[in-house]
């Protein structure tokens, strides 16, 4: 279906769902293995082909991702879905590979205070962090994916220039990286500072190498992924239900949620191969273990229009 707006957008869009990882780990209530297991299951027979499933970090640092190796090693895993792991180091990605994930992501960012507080670590010293995993994965076959966080603006240090996170992704992308995702970590972004940011990049890393990742502190997320598909962006990241924030994020809300993405990819006929329905009950399943209800403005109105007819 072609849509006959002013820009071209793209006829496909892969959702990287992010909800079970960076959703789940701002959560307080622990959630149990079996029930993320349930989560991830649910998702992947919505029609979810990307799913980050958990991630090997210091437990002490990120208690809910604790039981990610349980998770990996108990899934029911359907054919032609990636099941992802963050990884910040080698002791990670070995951790990772122990359960036969199906790809790895790790993660730097454009603003030194916030890979400080995040990874414990300068921006270079990432960087030199992540050589060993390129070349362990390389040599496993491994594809690596590459996270940029605060690529607009970062809680200790504010605003942060575009050319600084073309800095950072290119070295992901010579790095070996087959994708870099570009998170607005705090949330502030607006099409203008977005655009700007993307532009910058994209003189760097090839458009069709990157993908967009947006919290929606500020509610600006699905008008700056809106504002990334006119550019040429074709993957973004989102999480169920809008889980999560980011622990070394004060303030920082939670993912723009998939249910909200997806209603507007269809609206715009562009083809994400979800089954929205199926995701509306993921959202609720989690957020009901959760005890909230999800935050996404989708869901909710679908449940306030079922329960008045
Ligand atoms: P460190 O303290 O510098 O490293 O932490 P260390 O080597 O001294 O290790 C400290 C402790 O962690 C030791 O244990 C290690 O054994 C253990 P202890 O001796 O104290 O008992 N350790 C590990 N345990 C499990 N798995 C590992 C591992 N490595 C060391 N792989 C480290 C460095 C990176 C480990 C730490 O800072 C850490 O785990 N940070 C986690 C940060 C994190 O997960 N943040 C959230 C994800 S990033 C994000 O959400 C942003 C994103 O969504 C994009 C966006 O929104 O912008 C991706
Ligand atoms: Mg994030």
């Amino acid at each position: 279906m072609t849509n006959n707006l002013p820009l071209p957008l793209p006829e496909k869009v892969t959702i990287v769902e992010v909800g079970p990882r960076d959703g789940l780990q701002n959560e307080a209530v622990p959630i149990s293995a079996s029930d993320k297991i349930a989560l991830i299951e649910q998702l992947a027979d919505a029609g979810v082909s990307y799913i980050e499933s958990g991630s090997f970090v210091s437990p002490k640092w990120v208690p809910q991702m604790a039981t990610s190796a349980e998770i990996f090693e108990k899934l029911n895993r359907q054919e032609g879905v990636t099941y992802a792991a963050l990884t910040p180091n080698m002791r990670g990605f070995e951790g990772a590979m122990a359960v036969n994930a199906t790809e790895v992501a790790i993660f730097g960012a454009a603003s030194e205070s916030f890979s400080q507080k995040n990874i414990n670590c300068s921006i270079k010293e990432s960087l030199e962090r992540f050589i060993p995993i390129m070349a362990a994965a390389k040599k496993a076959n491994i594809k690596v994916r590459g996270y940029v966080s605060c690529v607009v603006g970062c809680p200790y240090e504010g605003e942060i220039e575009p050319a600084q996170v073309a800095l950072v992704a290119e070295q992901l992308y010579k790095m070996g990286c087959y994708q870099i995702s570009l998170g607005d970590t705090v949330g502030v972004g607006t099409p203008a500072s977005v655009t700007k940011m993307l532009n910058a990049v994209s003189a760097c890393v090839p458009v069709d190498k990157l993908a967009v990742h947006f919290h929606d502190t500020y509610g600006q997320a699905l008008t700056n992924i809106y504002a990334a598909l006119q550019i040429g962006i074709k993957v973004v990241d989102s999480a169920i239900a809008g889980l999560g924030g980011c622990p070394y994020a004060k303030g920082a809300s939670g993912n723009v949620s998939t249910e909200d993405v997806v209603y507007m990819l269809n609206g715009l006929g562009i083809d994400s191969g979800i089954d929205f329905n199926k995701l509306l009950q993921a959202g609720w399943f989690i957020s009901e273990k959760l005890g909230k209800a999800p935050i996404s403005k989708v869901s909710n109105a679908y449940f306030a229009q079922k329960n008045t007819e």
